[in-house]
Order: C-alpha cells, then structure tokens, then sequence
C-alpha cells in the first residue's frame, strides 16, 4: 500500500483489517493503556477501526499505521483525529506505539511528519494533542515537537492538558 508519509526510519500508511491483531497487542495491553479509562476490548477496537475507515474516506486522513522501515514492521499508530473541545472542532495528532519499541524516539518521528502534514499539506494553523497530566512519556512527545501547554480541560470525564502547536 502507498506510504502516506515517510520519515527517516517510518513509513505511515493507512490501517487496513489485517491491521487488527497488531493494533490489539498495544490497545488491549493494561501497561500501555494505564492512562485511558481501560484497555480495549476487541469489540471496541473494531468499532475504533472502523471510524478510521470512515474517517479516511470522509477527510483523507485518520490514526495511520507506523511501519519502521529496517523491519518491516508495524510499530503503532499515529495520525489526524478531529476533536470537540469545549465545543470547538479541533485537529490533534495522537499516536500508541507497542511497548517493545519504547523509548527510541519513534511516536516525536512519526508526530512530527503529521504536524508538517497538517501544516503544509492541510493549511492548518493550529494543532493539539490532549495529553492526561499523568502521562509523562506522552508530554514528553509532544515537547519534543514545541507543543506548550495552554489550558487543562475536563474531556471524556477525565482531566487533559490542551497541547498546542501553531503555525503564521
Ligand atoms: C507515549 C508514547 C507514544 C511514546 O512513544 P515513544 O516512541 O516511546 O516516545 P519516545 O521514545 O520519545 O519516549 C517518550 C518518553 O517516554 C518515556 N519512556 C521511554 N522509554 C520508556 C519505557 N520503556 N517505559 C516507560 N516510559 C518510557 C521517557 O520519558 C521518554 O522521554 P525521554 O526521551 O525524554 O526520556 C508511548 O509511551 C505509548 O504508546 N504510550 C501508550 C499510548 C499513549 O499513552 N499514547 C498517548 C495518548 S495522549
């Protein structure tokens, strides 16, 4: 399948339903989930695939699959998700990566090819990514990036940071 993007070590491509097992070793993980409400069931990761099918047909982007290229392998998630926060419609790079790849810089690689993506591609002026006080590594992401943090809003029911990148 085409690359949608592509950075030094990642090739970011559209999740298909071959996906699947591949995604819920990272979304039914309780270690990588301990900051979202639980991990994912197979029923609501399906139902999260299918809105990125939904969502790629109606806007062209979605959470795509991260492939680290010396591998061949899928390595997680990150990509385009449109948010209401407080009522506003808003762009937000998210990302998960498999715990086996922790740690090596790979979800600010794959963030900051969506950024470039949405600024460039989309002429978007403003990004978010929400981010729970919590989640250090996370932070850490989007600080990589020159994401600051502008406000803490209750989303979902639980309290998130409101990260934000922006471009004249
Ligand atoms: C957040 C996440 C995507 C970061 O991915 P990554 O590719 O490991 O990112 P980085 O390599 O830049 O590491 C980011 C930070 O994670 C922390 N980290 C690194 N290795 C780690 C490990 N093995 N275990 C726990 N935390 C680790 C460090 O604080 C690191 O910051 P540092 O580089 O300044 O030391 C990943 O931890 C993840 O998938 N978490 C679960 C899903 C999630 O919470 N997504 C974000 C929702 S807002």
């Amino acid at each position: 399948m085409k690359p949608i993007l592509e950075t030094e070590r990642l090739l970011l491509r559209e999740l298909t339903p071959d996906d699947f097992d591949a995604m819920f070793e990272i979304f039914g993980d309780a270690e990588t989930m301990r900051y979202y409400p639980q991990p994912y069931s197979r029923e609501t990761l399906e139902a999260a695939l299918q809105r990125q099918f939904k969502s790629y047909a109606e806007n062209g982007y979605g959470l795509w699959a991260v492939i680290l290229k010396s591998e061949n392998k899928f390595i997680g998630d990150c990509g385009l998700l449109t948010q209401d926060v407080d009522g506003v419609q808003e762009l937000e790079v998210g990302y998960h990566i498999n715990r086996q790849y922790w740690g090596q810089g790979f979800a600010p690689e794959a963030a900051k090819a969506c950024f470039d993506y949405a600024f460039d591609t989309l002429g978007r002026t403003r990004m978010i990514s929400l981010i729970r006080p919590e989640n250090l590594p996370s932070r850490r992401v989007a600080e990589k990036n020159g994401l600051r943090i502008e406000k803490k809003v209750l989303w979902r029911d639980l309290w998130h940071y409101v990260y934000v990148l922006t471009k004249e």
